[in-house]
């Protein structure tokens, strides 16, 4: 099964993020693209079958959250995460980042604060300020190659805060967090009255034997504070089908949730979207076995890789998801002059560590969900605009 990874699938022009908008991203169109979280993989056979099947229905009017949805998240998060949950407590949402911003406009009011821990999936960042609330940053610290979470930091900061974002597990730097680091996070919020929104997109995507372990379902108080964004997007490669949910366990944030995503017209679900999760949950579970098993191996090829090619270049750990995030800062170079040597020089589109935060200045983030041929392709064009033949 593995071997259907390896296929590489031209996806140049088919209106993709990823291969079509390349000149104007990077300013060429000839770099490698490793940057936006999508996977260059076509999702299980279920889901193509599942869509297949609807397409040929021919009508394709409003849909509604029936009963085949709900059940196929419920057993979904009791399979794969031993999350019991009731399917009242689920809202579908078109993605986490629109989910995110129904959540900062139900909860806060302009120039509330809410906590990030940059470097994080910057989006969060965009999403607070664009709503006139205030971002309250509790920078993850790097300690031994690792990130970990400042909570005496943290403690001070939940007093400025009315909700926190905590990216589970956390992109870009590939943490997923421990029971003892969600528990403190829950109770310093619990301290201090901030609604913990739990970013959980990347759940799925977590290599053994690191285990992701829902914020909500750590207890009842836990789960009475919270709302967890959820998605088969990553997991499955459905990110262009709006497929997102919200989980809320507490009867009266879930009102107050599907009250502002009404208001907000954000409430109404993708036809093909819901096909494709179904199928995906309900039948996907051994191809995403299989998926772990080659980004894994994805990540170890990068890892020697970078270790023997390029060693001024530092590999983090990669506990979840599949975003590599590599320090550059042996280099030396600014961030303008790094951006260049890998644009202009190597020619392999990543994003920019600087996006996340100025915590991630020097680095960058890797995609590494795509054939390996392709991951090879990418990294020997890095070494060889780094570490040239004449030096
Ligand atoms: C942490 C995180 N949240 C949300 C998203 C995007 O979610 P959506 O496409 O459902 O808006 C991403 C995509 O990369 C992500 O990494």
């Amino acid at each position: 099964m593995l071997e259907e990874f390896d296929l590489v699938i031209d996806r140049v022009n088919t209106a993709t993020s990823k291969w079509d908008t390349l000149a104007t991203r990077f300013g060429r169109d000839d770099v490698l693209p490793m940057w936006v979280a999508d996977m260059d993989f076509a999702s299980p056979r279920a889901v193509q079958d599942a869509l297949l099947r609807r397409v040929q229905h021919g009508v394709y009017g409003y849909t509604v959250k029936s009963q085949a949805y709900t059940d196929s998240i419920v057993s979904w998060m009791g399979r794969r995460h031993g999350w019991a949950i009731d399917g009242s407590w689920i809202v579908p949402a078109p993605g986490v980042v629109p989910a995110l911003a129904v959540i900062v406009q139900a909860f806060t009011q302009p120039g509330d604060g809410v906590l990030i821990q940059p470097p994080v999936y910057h989006p969060f960042k965009r999403t607070i300020e664009s709503w006139g609330r205030r971002v309250v940053e509790n920078p993850l610290v790097e300690r031994d190659g690792r990130y970990e979470v400042d909570f005496d930091d943290l403690e001070q900061k939940a007093r400025q805060a009315k909700v926190m974002f905590l990216c589970s597990p956390h992109n870009p730097v590939g943490r997923v967090w421990h029971e003892d680091e969600l528990r403190r996070i829950g109770e310093i919020c619990l301290r201090h009255q901030v609604l913990v929104v739990a970013d959980e997109i990347h759940a799925d995507l977590v290599f053994a034997p690191h285990r992701h372990i829902p914020f909500a379902s750590l207890s009842e108080r836990f789960a009475a504070n919270s709302i967890t964004c959820a998605a088969p997007s990553k997991t499955f490669n459905l990110a262009g089908l709006n497929t997102a949910y919200v989980v809320a366990p507490n009867a009266a944030i879930q009102a107050r949730y599907a009250a502002m995503s009404a208001k907000a017209s954000m409430a109404e679900l993708n036809v093909f979207g819901s096909e494709a999760m179904i199928a995906a949950y309900n039948e996907g579970e051994a191809w995403l076995d299989a998926l772990l098993l080659y980004l894994k191996e994805n990540f170890n090829y990068l890892q020697s890789f970078i270790e023997t090619e390029i060693p001024a270049v530092k590999v983090f750990p990669l506990e979840g998801t599949y975003l590599a995030w590599l320090d550059f800062r042996g280099l030396e170079l600014g961030v303008q002059e790094l951006d260049h040597l890998l644009v202009h020089e190597a020619r392999v589109g990543l994003n920019e560590g600087h996006l996340f935060g100025r915590e991630g200045e020097g680095f960058q983030r890797m995609n590494i969900a795509c054939p390996r041929s392709l991951l090879a392709e990418g990294l020997t064009r890095l070494r060889d605009a780094i570490v040239r033949p004449s030096e």
